[in-house]
This record gives structure tokens, sequence and C-alpha cells, in this order.
């Protein structure tokens, strides 16, 4: 049974992927400092697939620990690396614990790998890297914009410490999955994204709006030149991005890549508008959303969703769910969460 690390595994998107992983018989390790996340997480994972996964406690900014996971895991064959901290607005408040966190547990990682001869990385990366395409869809060849946030530098950054480091050793073999943005919840509406304190995404604020948990939704600006005025994102199901991991970190293990170092758009290729989302929740789930226009918030870009020829092509990959099931799971999970089954 092959053995992958997954940081940040107790995280919305790792969670999803160490169950995915599990149920294609893979044994997880989990590393998590838990700073986003809550230890529980691992008893649901369990619930789900039957199997707790390894788990230890720490912050990856740390080089001991770091290379002392390595020497308690040596049967690691891969690792996916989500550990980061994610939150845009919270990024411009806080650059250096961005710079420090995202970057140098990049590092040590990539160290270890070349110390204890762990040559498969897939990385976490974001859509943020494109700014404000000029050209919709955006493909992965469009020019990298300068970052509209110190989190979007850090990912801009840790793709280019991977291309160097990947040119340096070819031994490495790395994917970066350039996420668009992720929505929903897993299926059993045992694990979700659950955000501390307010929440700063448009899903999670839509479901706790309708729960009652915030008094009406805020939406910011609805003077874009799109389709009814308010911004346009590709929302993607939790699951179909996870399964997408799955397929990423097989194809380094089977070695099918050409390249030690690809990147790929996860996306769904249609782009929703906020008001569009609004909506799709609304009829999937016939619970009405109060909400008000506001001003646009600062960094947002305008509109962008994902050219994800090559993910179907190359990586093999298309996401399936649309975006009923997205807002239908997301519900189920809110539900689920607040009458305290988790
Ligand atoms: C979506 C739309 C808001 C909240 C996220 C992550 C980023 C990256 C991409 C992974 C925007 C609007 C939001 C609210 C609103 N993911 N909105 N009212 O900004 O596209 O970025 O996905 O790397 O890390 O942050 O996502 O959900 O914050 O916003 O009107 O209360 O919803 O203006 O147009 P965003 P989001």
């Amino acid at each position: 049974m092959k053995q992958i690390l997954v940081t940040g595994g107790t995280g919305y998107i790792g969670s999803h992927t160490v169950v995915e992983l599990q149920k294609k018989g893979y044994d997880v390790v989990i590393v998590d400092d838990l700073s986003n996340s809550e230890k529980n997480v691992l008893d649901r994972i369990e619930k789900i697939s039957g199997v707790k996964p390894h788990f230890e406690e720490f912050n990856l900014v740390d080089p001991l620990k770091t290379n002392q996971l390595f020497e308690k895991y040596p049967k690691i064959e891969a690792i996916i690396h989500f550990a980061a901290f994610k939150a845009v607005g919270e990024s411009v408040q806080k650059p250096l614990a961005y710079y420090q966190n995202n970057l140098v547990s990049l590092i040590n990682l990539l160290n270890a790998m070349k110390e204890y001869k762990v040559p498969h990385m897939v990385f976490s990366s974001s859509c943020t890297v494109y700014g404000q395409p000029e050209k919709l869809p955006v493909t992965e060849n469009a020019p990298v914009q300068p970052a509209e946030s110190p989190y979007g530098n850090t990912k801009q950054i840790c793709e280019e410490i991977l291309r160097d480091t990947a040119k340096a050793y070819p031994e490495l073999n790395t994917i970066a999955l350039r996420y668009f943005n992720p929505v929903g919840a897993h299926e059993t509406a045992l694990i979700g994204e659950l955000p501390k304190g307010v929440p700063q995404n448009l899903v999670p604020f839509i479901t706790q709006t309708a729960i009652g948990l915030r008094d009406q939704l805020s939406v910011f600006g609805d003077d874009y030149n799109t389709i009814d005025g308010s911004a346009v994102r590709d929302y993607i199901h939790v699951v179909d991005l996870a399964q997408a991991h799955i397929i990423a970190a097989e194809r380094l293990l089977d070695a099918n890549n050409e390249e030690n170092f690809e990147f790929f758009n996860l996306g769904t290729g249609t782009g929703s508008s906020v008001l569009q989302v609004i909506n799709a929740f609304e009829e999937a789930n016939g619970i009405p959303v109060k909400y008000k226009i506001v001003d646009r918030r600062e960094g947002d870009v305008e509109q962008i969703w994902a050219d994800t020829t090559i993910a179907n092509e190359v990586l093999g990959w298309k996401a399936s769910k649309g975006l009923n099931e997205m807002m239908s799971s997301a519900w189920a999970w809110e539900k689920n969460i607040r009458e305290g089954d988790c």
C-alpha cells in the first residue's frame, strides 16, 4: 500500500483529498498545525472511509520537525502539499506571516524531499496567479500578472521555487494545480468548509446567512462589466477538485509526465456571477438568501473562469458536478454542523 503525505490534511480541500486517497487504497499521513482546522476532522474522515489517517501536529516552518517526520515515515512516496495560510484579505494585513509560513514550509519540504529521496509533490496553487486575465477563458499559458495580494504572491513565488528546483534537481517531480473557486462538501455532509470567524468566501457566507447565523449577505459590487453587474468566478465542487489531486499524484507516481514541473487549471470552464450563485442556492435548496448590494471589495478581479483543455486532455481530468450539486451539498453540510452532528 503506497503511503502519501498530505500536508494541511485536516483542512477543507485536504480532508476531501484524504478521503479520495483512502478510497483508492493509499495509506495517508497528515501533518497539520490545526491553525485553520479542527482535530475532530480525523474522526469524520474515519467515519467516511473506515480508516483513521496517521496524524502529526506541527508547522512545517520548523525544519527539524519536518525532517523528523520523514525519519518517522520512511515509506512516504509522494506529497500533496496544501498547508498554507490562504485568506486574501488577511494576507494584506499580515504579509510577513504569509511569506514566512507559505514559502518556508515549501522550502523545508523540498529540502526534505532531496534528503530523504521523496521525488513527487503535488502543489496547491491558485488562479490568483492570473490576476485579471486579458483574455477569457484563461489558459495555463496566460501571462502571470502582478499578484493582487501577498497571498496570491506567495503562490506565484512558490511556483517559481518549484520551477527552479525542478530544473536544478531532475530527480524531483512536481505538479502545481491552479484552483479556481472550490465550494460544496462531501455527500455525507461529514466534512466541508468550516471557516473560523466571519467567512471571507462567498458560499460559506451564503449558507450561514441561510441558516440564520448572519443577518444578510453583502454582494461586493453590481457595477462590473458582466452579465448582471456582479463579479464572475469559476466555481468547482471540492470533490471534483480532490479527485484531480489523486490523478496528478498518480501521474507522478507512474512517471507519466514529460516535464518535472507541470501546472494545470482546475476549474469547470464555466463562469457564474455572484447573483447567479445566490439564485442557484435558492433554487437548489428552496431557501431565500437575504442580501444587499454594497461597494466592490478591494483586490477583487472582475471576472475569471478557466480554460480546462489541458487539464482535460493532458491530465485526463474533467469536473463533473454542477452548481446545483455544489449548492445542495454546501447547504447539507451547514445544516449538519449546526445540528451538532459533527
Ligand atoms: C467570490 C466572489 C467576491 C464574499 C477565492 C480564494 C482564493 C482562491 C480563489 C484558492 C467575489 C464575492 C464574496 C461575500 C461577495 N482560491 N463575495 N460577498 O475572492 O474569488 O478567491 O477563490 O486558491 O484563495 O480567496 O473568492 O469566495 O471570496 O469571492 O460578494 O461576502 O464573491 O467579491 O466576486 P475569491 P470569494
